[in-house]
Parts: structure tokens; sequence; C-alpha cells
């Protein structure tokens, strides 16, 4: 847990947060850097893997410079992301390209940006991008993201890997795109990949994905198609409330045992990377009570902070201001839809309007998935690092919105 109390007054490394609500309008989410270090840290020192940082989960610029700063490479899914990298000057060979949908323009960026490849998720799209490298007089550099079939058993939401989802190429297609990868001219195949979904704690999963990868790998090199690289994808999961973060030792001796050191390894984490590194502060606006329901009403909602209302999902929240007496909240936003709602039956010390919270676990998918419903403004970001922080978005200003 990144928030710690000295003397009753909230923290985040050495910075003390009730004076940062006197000077920067809440709601605002503030990222701990020392805590997305240690995260990478503790994959690099367990796993034996590259790291592509899926910036999907939080795209600033000043994150990705640290993933950069801590020799990441990047995931990405549109030609926004990838302009994000080579913006903070990731190096192409560093950046990996994925989406099953992706535009001719898409590719052709891609391509001209030489990256290092580019997942492809259809028969269509492997036509496509040897077509347009053909004519591009280049060579397309692509890896294979198969659909190995396996229920990663994480929200149903954000589950990828089953045959009938609509990410990757199920595996019985498997000598078809052999057989089309030998007649490409202008494709040059870097290894295959898979991603089954996200948020996934049992690390027995891993285990099929892995086992299928393995095979997938031995067919295609029976079909004159050496691999070398296997991109595993994301996925790792973490603590929010009472879930067990995901075992990496264990998925290192899984490595070992099914790979055998035979090939180069990447992972792609995204929440693992930064969820726990940041929270959001939000000040109660109101408070109420209808039909005996106690309400928080906060300015931060849906539109700020979306994994509640998406995914029925529960963040922690902790409150700035202590009190003996406790009772259970509804902890809700001020957008006008009924399930803009944090927490529901939240058992909190009494709060008074003017109080602000804390809600925890939001570094990953909270800024990104952020709008502008009811023409409200995009909060403001901050990073800190020890004793000092850096305002690395600033409050988006709502006479701008508005002019759109
Ligand atoms: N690679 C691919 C191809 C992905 O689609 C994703 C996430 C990742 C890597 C990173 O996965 P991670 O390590 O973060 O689990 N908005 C949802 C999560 C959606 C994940 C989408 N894909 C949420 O808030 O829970």
């Amino acid at each position: 847990m990144i928030l710690n109390f000295k003397n009753q007054i909230p923290f985040i490394e050495g910075v003390n947060l009730s004076n940062l609500t006197k000077t920067i309008e809440t709601p605002f989410y503030i990222y701990s850097q020392n805590k997305i270090i240690d995260s990478f840290q503790k994959i690099q020192n367990t796993i034996k893997t590259n790291i592509y940082y899926a910036l999907k989960a939080n795209s600033n610029l000043a994150i990705i410079s640290l993933m950069k700063s801590l020799g990441a490479g990047v995931d990405t899914v549109s030609i926004g992301e990838i302009m994000r990298s080579l913006e903070v000057g990731i190096n192409p060979n560093k950046i990996i390209f994925e989406g099953v949908g992706k535009s001719k323009n898409d590719i052709e960026f891609a391509l001209r940006n030489n990256i290092r490849q580019i997942n492809i998720e259809s028969i269509e799209e492997l036509k496509l991008i040897n077509e347009l490298a053909h004519s591009l007089k280049i060579s397309a550099n692509i890896g294979i993201r198969f659909n190995p079939d396996i229920d990663a058993l994480t929200l149903d939401k954000i589950t990828t890997g089953r045959k009938k989802d609509k990410f990757g190429i199920n595996l019985d297609k498997i000598n078809e795109i052999c057989l089309l990868i030998k007649n490409s001219k202008s494709i040059n195949l870097k290894g295959i990949s898979c991603h089954i979904g996200s948020q996934i704690n049992d690390p027995n999963i891993y285990e099929k994905v892995f086992i299928k990868m393995k095979k997938a790998s031995e067919i295609m090199e029976q079909q004159d198609l050496k691999i070398n690289h296997l991109d595993l994808g994301g996925g790792f999961g973490v603590t929010y409330e009472n879930e067990k973060e995901i075992d990496l030792k264990i998925i290192s001796n899984l490595l070992d045992k099914i790979f055998e050191n035979k090939y180069e390894i990447s992972f792609e984490p995204g929440r693992y990377l930064v969820a726990n590194a940041g929270v959001l502060i939000t000040k109660i606006l109101i408070t109420k009570t209808n039909d005996e329901v106690n309400f928080l009403i906060t300015d931060a909602g849906m539109q700020t902070l979306l994994r509640p209302a998406l995914y029925n999902v529960r963040h922690k929240i902790i409150p700035f201001e202590d009190n003996a007496k406790k009772q259970k909240y509804t902890i809700a936003g001020p957008i006008c839809e009924s399930t803009d709602i944090f927490a529901k039956d939240f058992e909190l010390p009494i709060q008074s309007s003017g109080n602000y919270l804390a809600i925890c676990d939001t570094g990953a998918y909270g800024f990104v998935m952020a709008s502008n419903y009811n023409s409200r403004n995009l909060p403001t970001e901050l990073l800190i690092n020890d004793n000092n922080y850096a305002v690395i978005r600033k409050k988006e200003n709502i006479s701008e919105i508005i002019k759109k």
C-alpha cells in the first residue's frame, strides 16, 4: 500500500497529501515512482524475460519515459500509442504492435517505422500486411497471435483467450497459417504470441497457456518455420482487496520446466507495473441519505474512474479523516447514471462534505479510461518521487472542451 499515515496525515512517499489538496483541485491521480520501479524490478529479478510495458494501462508520457529508463520496451495497440512511445524516444526495435482491428493506415505506419514486430490476429490481416509490405518494398516483421482456447478465469469482460473470443487466431488454423507464411514473400516471421486476459491470479492458468504455445511452436517447426521468440502477453494479477498477487516465482519455474531455455521470452505486463502505484484523490461534495442508504457523493465519478461502473469491481477506499464512529456508505460520483457508484455498503469512519477520500490501486486502467462524459474535464496526474512531485498532466480546461 503506497498510502500511509504519519500522525493521522496521509502521505505517499515523502509527500503530504493533505497539503496537496490545498493547491491541486480534486479529483486527481497520483502515482508513486518508487512503487513502479519496485514492481518492474520484481519481474526482472524473478523471470528471465523481456518486458514490453502494455502502455494501454497508463500511457502518460512520464510513465512511458520511466519504463524506458528501466529498460522496458512497449506493447502498443494504436498509432497514438506508437507515437507516444516514439515521442519519449523508445527505440522502434523495442515496440510491439497488437490489436484485433488494424487499418491499412495503422499497418503502414508501423511498417514505415520499422518496429520490432506486428502481432497479427487473422488470416486476412496476414495477407494485407504481406501486400502492403510488398508495395513498400520492405519485409514485415510479424508475430502470430494465437488464441489458445483457455479461459483465464478472470472477469468475463477481460477474458480474451477462449476460442469464441474475437482475439487471436484459433490453433486449428495453424497449418493454413504456416502455408501462407511460406508463400508470402514480404513476411519476416519473428515469433508467436498470445494474451488470454487480464488480472490473472492463478499461475496454473499460465501453465496451460505455455503448454499450448510450446505445441504450436513445435508444429510450426515441423513445417520449417523456426520459432525463436515467444511473446506470452500480459495479465499478471495484482491485489485490489483480497486477491492474491500472481506468484512470479511459479511462473518462472513453469517457464524453465516447459520451455527449457530454448526460446527468447517476452511478457507484456500493464496492470502489474502500475495498478498498485496509483491512487485517485477525490473530495466529498455532498452527504445525503435516501431510503436509509447513506450516500457520499464525490467529485470523481465514472468519468474519472470507469472500472467499478463497467466491471462491477471494487477498489479500496481510504478516507483522510478518521473517526471512532463508523457507518456503511454508498460512495457515488456526480454523473447522471445509477451505475456511477464506486462502492456499496462500504464501512468508513463517519464522513462529512469537504473531506477527502483516496481510491486505491488506480494506477492501471484509471486515467486512460477517463472521459469527458457530462462535459466534465479530465483530471490532473501527478508523479511522486521521494519528497517531490511533478504535475505530469494538467487538468483539462473546461473552456477548451466545450469548444469541440
Ligand atoms: N497484451 C495485450 C495484447 C493486451 O490486450 C493487454 C490488455 C495486455 C497485454 C496487458 O494486460 P495486463 O498486464 O494489464 O493485464 N480495462 C481492463 C483491462 C483490459 C486489458 C486489455 N488488454 C481493466 O480495467 O481491468
